[in-house]
């Protein structure tokens, strides 16, 4: 019996089957401005209305990221593999469509298995260890890149791919994935007219299509040894992912634990950073899986929430990085000159004022310096002249005595 139904693209809750669960969060879901897809849509479908835009965002150099999130079984594996294939067709006829560019395009793929990161297009089954780049963000070391001659050429290592997957069969699905895949396609493309002028610039960016392992309850899939193992790696690494965009949904404030898994801290720029993201949640009908079907509607909230802050990403030409540098420096100067220029101005008015001030002060201090002689020179005139009358007195005096 089915929990829920799609009607006008609108999730649908089947009454009297949710009593024992807290559906609270799928009348949020309802609300969704995102499509909601029936069981009997195609893949095109989903694809044409739901990833093409985020997928196609590539062509114009930004980084670009799909997603298939859902229980074991519930069609991840299905969806991205087409959705992938209508990718690729669409960014080939964008190529052709367009022979005034250059196109470069390069392709690796990885699987995420039990914690350890395998190279998908490398019969080598050893691990392979991530680095920190700090301009890169986390890459993996020693990945093969391919680069590509055509479309076909892409097919055959698609299929390499899904060849060299680890899959097994479990009470819920037999061809389920046992690891999380990431495709990543790598576009390169400058002006042709340009190229080698001096003027070209590159646009560069890259799609992810990511396959996750789906969530799965040892009970349901009634798992056992290897398989055990496997999905308790599967849940542990989905419950980063689910901190991880829990965290990003209420903004960047606290800590975001892209660490504790490595396929969060290979995802990270594509959960958080610089690209646009689609993704796409499965769900089964099915009363049996209610539960699973109610976290990933969780998931679904939250992940609406998280902002992502997508650049276009241009690479230069040696020539054309010189070039801007040169404009750049020349205006920098222009900049910094003109404020300079001011303060000189200002500098040499004040030392203006300053030196006339001074030679002010110097004939202030040249007259008073005049003024004290003459005041002095009259000073000593009449100490002069009085010492000669005294003088005179006494003399005057001793005549008349005489007398
Ligand atoms: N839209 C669909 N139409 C027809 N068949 C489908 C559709 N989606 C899934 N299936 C079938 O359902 C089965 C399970 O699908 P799939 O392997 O894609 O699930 P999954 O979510 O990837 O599971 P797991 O997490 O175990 O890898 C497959 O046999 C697949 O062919
Ligand atoms: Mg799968």
């Amino acid at each position: 019996k089915d929990v829920w139904r799609c009607w006008r693209q609108l999730l649908v809750l089947m009454l009297g089957f949710h009593s024992a669960v807290d559906f609270s969060v799928c009348s949020a879901f309802l609300s969704f401005s995102d499509r909601v897809f029936g069981p009997n849509c195609s893949t095109r479908q989903v694809y044409e209305e739901g990833a093409k835009e985020v997928a196609l965002s590539v062509v114009n150099g930004i980084n670009s990221s799909i997603f298939a999130y859902g229980q074991t079984s519930s069609g991840k594996t299905y969806t991205m593999t087409g959705i992938t294939e209508y990718s690729v067709m669409d960014i080939y006829d964008y190529i052709e469509k367009h022979p005034e560019r250059e196109f470069m395009l390069k392709f690796s793929a990885i699987e995420i298995y039990n914690e350890a990161v395998r190279d998908l297009l490398s019969h080598d089954t050893t691990p392979l260890r991530l680095l920190d780049d700090p301009e890169k963000g986390t890459t993996v070391e020693k990945l093969t890149e391919e680069t590509l001659r055509d479309k076909d050429h892409l097919r055959d290592l698609l299929g390499m791919c899904e060849a060299q997957r680890q899959i097994g069969e479990t009470a819920l699905n037999e061809a389920s994935s046992r690891s999380h895949q990431i495709l990543r396609l790598t576009i390169e493309s400058s002006v042709k007219q340009y190229l080698g002028k001096g003027k070209s610039s590159t646009l560069v960016s890259c799609v992810n299509f990511v396959d996750l392992a789906g969530s799965e309850r040892a009970s349901q899939t009634a798992s056992a040894g290897m398989r055990l193992k496997e999905g308790s790696h599967i849940n542990r690494s989905l419950l980063t992912l689910g901190k991880v965009v829990r965290q990003l949904s209420k903004g960047r404030n606290g800590h975001i634990p892209y660490r504790d898994s490595k396929l969060t801290r290979i995802l990270q720029s594509s959960l958080g950073g610089n690209a646009r993201t689609a993704i796409v949640c499965t769900m089964s009908p099915a009363h049996t899986h209610i539960e699973q079907s109610r976290n990933t509607l969780l998931f679904a909230t939250c992940a609406k929430e998280v902002v992502t802050n997508a650049q276009v990403n241009v690479v230069m030409s040696d020539k054309a990085l010189l070039k801007h540098l040169q404009r750049e420096l020349a205006r920098l100067e222009n900049e910094l000159k003109l404020p300079e220029s001011a303060s000189c101005t200002s500098h040499v008015e004040a030392l203006r004022e300053k030196d006339a001030q001074i030679k002010k002060l110097e004939k202030q201090l040249r007259e008073l310096i005049e003024e004290k002689d003459t005041v002095q020179s009259q000073l000593n005139c009449l100490l002069k002249s009085d010492a000669d009358d005294h003088a005179n007195d006494r003399a005057a005096k001793r005549w008349v005595l005489s007398l």
